[in-house]
């Protein structure tokens, strides 16, 4: 880059098919199978009426394994590669176009510049101890549940008539979309002021409304001011750890604002995605339900064959090509867009007569080579005990809408419906002195990072105590 584009030598194909529409949001897996029958392991494809968005989109597991894997260095994930936005090509107001947004980060460095880039926050997730981790999605789970059940005995005490014997709940905005994010805020040790305004400036940033922009330049603000303070006082938590690592890979402020960043956003999405898509698959599929009540399949091997039939992240836009290449029968430009398209990789499979079980977990969920998810481990965890919580809160919990009725997000990136509203009967009252789950008096990494100066500085307090329950914050969220 930098130098002028090359001649293009090879025109766009004549033929190409639309991703956007109802008949794709409906049903995505059925229309990659359409568009594999139609023109084989890569389609080309439009995301708009003007036709000017475009890319190759690949369904073939063996094909979108060789673009991740990236071993020519044929492929850069920084859209200043992208030809058509280069050349004013693209219409500016598609709601795709600010995720392509460069970011000086890890998600759009390659090589040399990766490995520097992602280093200490890869180091600082090492630190996590996962039991302890555990704990801390447990009671924010816990707390979730609580603040959209009714009290049992606050209904009997005011003489009010019987309450409802099922209870519905929307477990989309009361529960998945809420989760992820709390464990993120809090696994980066921000106080519960910081994580109100974060969580208020994330919801306007993907809201996409006016005033999007603004909360995006509030989050920056935010997540310096966060680095800035952890500097000042570690703690025992990741962006403290991301520091200390940080002195071998020589971030600078702008570069580890963007590491929390991509952290607290990244670590939000997919799992939030992934619950969701999960509880669905246990509502709507029978024999899964009954495997998991059984104890025949667990929550991890259900979770498994979640990220085959219906990825949390089902398209990663993108890749460009930075030289000629090829991918199946296409040949692409310099500057061309490849959409990886890993909600179709379990259909090739089956096709294919391949395995694709609930204990198979060779699928591409996660990505792979360099950029693939480097928090696999917190992911599960996060998803799991959300699940679990649920499973042990909600017994009988059930789908309050059929399956078909639901309606979806275009499932561009994620796919997850709009609202997941189920149905539980009403828990009985507790009894008065059981000894549900205790909070853990621990932190979550094994200590507090050691002071960088030479100088011999006070070590910080361990933060005694238990973990702040954050209740105003699981009774904020705003409505969707
Ligand atoms: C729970 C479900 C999750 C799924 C399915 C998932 C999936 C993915 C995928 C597919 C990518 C590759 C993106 C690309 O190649 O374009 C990725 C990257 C990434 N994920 Fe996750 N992720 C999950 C959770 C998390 C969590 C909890 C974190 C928290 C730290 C996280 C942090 C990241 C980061 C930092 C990257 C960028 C890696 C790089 O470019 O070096 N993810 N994830």
């Amino acid at each position: 880059m930098g130098a002028a584009w090359p001649e293009r030598t090879t025109p766009w194909p004549p033929r190409s098919a639309p991703l956007f529409g109802p008949e794709f949001t409906r049903d995505p897996l059925a229309y990659y199978e359409a568009l594999r029958r139609d023109f084989g392991p890569v389609a080309p494809v439009t995301l708009d009426e003007s036709g000017a968005f475009r890319g190759y989109l690949v369904l073939d597991h063996v094909y979108q394994l060789e673009i991740l894997r990236n071993q020519g260095q044929v492929w850069a994930r920084d859209s200043r590669w992208y030809r058509d936005l280069a050349e004013g090509a693209l219409p500016l107001d598609h709601p795709l176009v600010p995720q392509f947004a460069y970011r000086r980060s890890r998600l759009n460095a390659e090589g040399a510049e990766h490995t520097r880039m992602a280093a200490a926050g890869n180091q600082a997730l090492g630190e996590l101890d996962l039991v302890r981790t555990r704990d801390l999605v447990e009671d924010l789970a816990h707390q979730l549940v609580d603040a959209f059940l009714p009290r049992a005995d606050a209904d009997e005490a005011d003489g009010a008539a019987p309450p409802p014997e099922a209870i519905e709940v929307d477990v989309l905005a009361a529960y998945a979309l809420q989760l992820p994010l709390l464990v993120m805020m809090r696994l980066m040790g921000m106080d519960e002021g910081a994580a109100l305004a974060t969580g208020n400036a994330i919801h306007e940033m993907l809201s996409g409304g006016p005033g999007a922009q603004r909360a995006a330049a509030e989050l920056d603000e935010l997540m310096l001011a966060l680095v800035t303070g952890k500097r000042e006082d570690p703690g025992p938590d990741l962006v403290s750890w991301i520091l200390h690592h940080n002195r071998d890979s020589g971030l600078d402020e702008h570069e580890l604002r963007e590491e929390v960043w991509l952290q607290i956003v990244a670590g939000r999405g997919a799992s939030t995605t992934w619950i969701c898509n999960t509880l669905l698959e246990l509502l709507s599929n029978d024999d899964l339900y009954a495997d998991v009540l059984a104890n025949r399949c667990s929550m991890d091997e259900a979770m498994n064959h979640v990220m085959w039939v219906n990825a949390p992240i089902q398209n990663l836009f993108g890749r460009w090509a930075t030289q000629p290449t090829r991918i199946g029968p296409y040949r692409l430009d310099v500057g061309d867009m490849a959409i990886v398209g890993l909600g179709a990789s379990g259909m090739t499979m089956r096709s294919a007569g391949l395995d694709v079980s609930r204990t198979n977990n060779a699928h591409l969920a996660w990505g792979g080579g360099n950029h693939g998810c480097p928090a696999r481990d917190l992911g599960r965890l996060i998803v799991r005990t959300g699940l679990e919580v649920l499973w042990d809160r909600l017994p009988g919990i059930d789908l309050a809408v059929p399956r078909e009725k639901l309606t979806w997000d275009l499932p561009y990136v994620a796919r997850s419906p709009a609202a997941l509203p189920v149905t539980f009967p009403r828990p009985s009252a507790e009894p008065k002195d059981a000894t549900r789950w205790t909070a853990s008096s621990t932190p979550f990494t094994s200590s507090p990072p050691p002071a960088t100066s030479t100088e011999e500085r006070e070590r910080p307090s361990e933060r005694p105590g238990r973990l702040p329950r954050w209740r105003s914050l699981v009774a904020w969220w705003p409505k969707r």
